[in-house]
C-alpha cells in the first residue's frame, strides 16, 4: 500500500527524502507574511464516541471542556499577539469531536480571535444531529457563526446501525433549520457502506436538500486500522460505481461540485477547511501550514493544557517542507478543490507550474484525468476517482500511520512517511 505514496512522492518531490516530521516546536509562527491563510479551532468532546471515527476526541465533561477552552483562549492570545495589529483572514473553521457541545463558550473563542484576526468569509462549526435544536443554533447564530455542518451519516436506520449511531429525526432537523437560518447549511453522509445502492445515496442527498442544506459532504467509508469499528470497505469497482453515480446524480440536479466529496445548491453555500494556502490551527490535534512548514498540536487533552499553563505553544511535531514537497503538498489540496490556477501556483511559489509538473500535466490531460479550463487545469469525473483512490492510500499510508502514533503519544520523537 505504502509503496505507491512512496513511489508517487519521490517522483514528484524528485528526491528520497521522507517527510520528517520532528519533536520540535517555534514559540513564534511565521504567519504574518501569509496570504490566503484560514484559521482552524479543535474542540475534541463528544456525548459518545463512534467506534469508525479517527479523529481526536474524548467524552465530554463539562469541567475538562471548560479547562480545555480556557487554554484555548490562552493559545490564541499565545499566537495572535505576535502579529501588531488585526491580520485579515479568509475563514474560521470549528472542528472535532463536537464544537457544539461548547455551544455557549464559541463566542468567547471567537472574540479572542477576532482581537487578532479579520475575518472575511464568514465561521463554520460542526454539530452532531442530537445538537440541531432550536435553542443551540440561536446560540451559535448569536455568537456569529455564518455555516454549519451536520454529521447526518445516513437518514436511513439500518446504515446508523452499521455505524452504531442513533437514527436521525429528520422532521425535528428540518423544523430546527427552518427557524435559524444561516448562510451555508452542510450535511455529512458516509458512503462505501455495506449493502449500499446508488439509490440509497440519492435518498440521502434528496433528504439533505428537502430539509434544508444548500451543502452536502459525501465521505467515502474509510477503514482506519486504530478505529475498533468492524465495517469493512467496499470492493473498488462497486464503490467507483456509487461514486460515479452520486455524483452524475448530483450534477444532473443541477448541484455545482466544489471539492472532490461536496456538491452544493447555491453558489455562495462553501464548507471547506482545507483548501487553504495557509492556516493557523488551534486546539488539540489542530494542524498549522505556513509558507515552509507544518505543525501538528499534541492529541492529548491533559498535555496539551499543560503547555498552554507554562506558556508554551501546544505543537507535537513539526515537518520542515523542501520546496518541492511544499509545492506537491500544495498541489494535493488544490487538486481537492478540483482545480488548480495556475497563475495561483505561479504567485505562491515564484515560478511557472508549467515549468515544475510541465511533464505530469501533459500525462494527466492525455490519460483524461484532468482537462483545461479558463486557463485552469481541472479534474475530470475520471480524475476526481482516482484523485480519491490515491487519497485513500494517502490517508491509510500517512495519516492512519501517523494518528495511530498521535494516540498513543503526545510527543513522538520523530515520524518519518
Ligand atoms: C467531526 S465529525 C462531524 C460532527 C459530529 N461529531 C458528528 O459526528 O455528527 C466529522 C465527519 O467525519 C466523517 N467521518 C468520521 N469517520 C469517518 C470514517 N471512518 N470514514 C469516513 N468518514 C468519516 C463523518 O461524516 C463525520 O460527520
Ligand atoms: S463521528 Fe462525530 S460524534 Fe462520533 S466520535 Fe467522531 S467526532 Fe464524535
Amino acid at each position: 500500500m505504502s509503496i505507491i505514496t512512496s513511489i508517487t512522492r519521490m517522483w514528484l518531490t524528485r528526491s528520497i527524502k521522507p517527510f520528517t516530521f520532528q519533536n520540535e516546536y517555534d514559540q513564534l509562527l511565521p504567519f504574518s507574511e501569509c496570504e490566503n491563510m484560514g484559521l482552524y479551532v479543535h474542540i475534541p468532546f463528544c456525548k459518545s464516541i463512534c467506534s469508525f471515527c479517527p479523529y481526536c476526541k474524548v467524552l465530554f465533561s463539562k469541567e475538562l471542556c471548560d479547562q480545555y477552552i480556557d487554554s484555548l483562549i490562552k493559545e490564541i492570545h499565545l499566537v495572535g499577539s505576535q502579529y501588531p495589529g488585526k491580520k485579515k483572514v479568509t475563514s474560521l473553521y470549528f472542528g472535532g469531536g463536537t464544537p457544539a457541545l461548547a455551544a455557549e463558550r464559541i463566542h468567547e473563542i471567537i472574540e479572542a480571535l477576532e482581537e487578532h484576526f479579520i475575518i472575511t468569509e464568514g465561521i463554520g462549526l460542526e454539530l452532531h444531529p442530537n445538537d440541531v435544536t432550536l435553542e443551540v443554533l440561536s446560540i451559535l447564530k448569536n455568537a456569529g457563526v455564518t455555516k454549519i455542518s451536520i454529521g447526518i451519516q445516513s437518514f436511513q436506520p439500518k446504515f446508523q446501525r452499521i455505524l452504531g449511531r442513533k437514527a436521525v429525526d429528520a422532521e425535528k432537523l428540518r423544523e430546527a433549520l427552518s427557524r435559524v437560518p444561516f448562510g451555508t447549511v452542510s450535511m455529512d453522509f458516509i458512503f462505501a457502506l455495506p449493502g449500499q445502492t446508488p439509490e440509497d445515496l440519492q435518498a440521502d442527498i434528496d433528504g439533505a436538500f428537502r430539509i434544508g442544506a444548500n451543502h452536502i459532504a459525501i465521505y467515502p467509508f474509510i477503514d482506519f486500522s486504530f478505529t475498533s469499528s468492524q465495517v469493512k470497505a467496499m470492493p473498488k469497482k462497486r464503490k467507483k460505481a456509487l461514486m460515479d453515480g452520486m455524483t452524475a446524480y448530483c450534477l444532473e440536479k443541477g448541484y455545482e461540485r466544489s471539492t472532490i466529496w461536496t456538491f452544493s445548491s447555491e453558489k455562495e453555500a462553501q464548507y471547506s477547511s482545507m483548501t487553504r494556502d495557509n492556516f493557523l490551527g488551534f486546539g488539540c490535534s489542530a494542524t498549522t501550514l505556513l509558507t515552509d512548514q507544518f505543525k501538528i498540536n499534541t492529541f492529548s487533552v491533559e498535555e496539551y493544557c499543560r503547555r498552554i499553563d507554562g506558556e508554551n505553544l501546544p505543537t507535537s511535531l513539526t515537518l520542515r517542507f523542501t520546496r518541492r514537497q511544499r509545492m506537491v503538498y500544495y498541489l494535493f489540496w488544490t487538486a481537492y478543490g478540483t482545480r488548480v490556477e495556475p497563475q495561483a501556483f505561479e504567485r505562491f511559489f515564484g515560478v511557472p507550474l508549467k515549468k515544475m509538473y510541465g511533464f505530469e500535466l501533459k500525462l494527466a490531460k492525455l490519460l483524461g484525468f484532468v482537462e483545461e479550463k479558463d486557463g485552469a487545469y481541472c479534474l475530470t469525473m475520471k480524475g476526481a476517482f482516482y484523485y480519491h483512490y490515491y487519497e485513500n492510500y494517502y490517508t491509510l499510508a500517512y495519516i492512519d500511520k501517523m494518528w495511530g502514533i498521535m494516540r498513543r503519544e503526545a510527543f513522538p520523537e520523530e515520524i518519518r512517511l
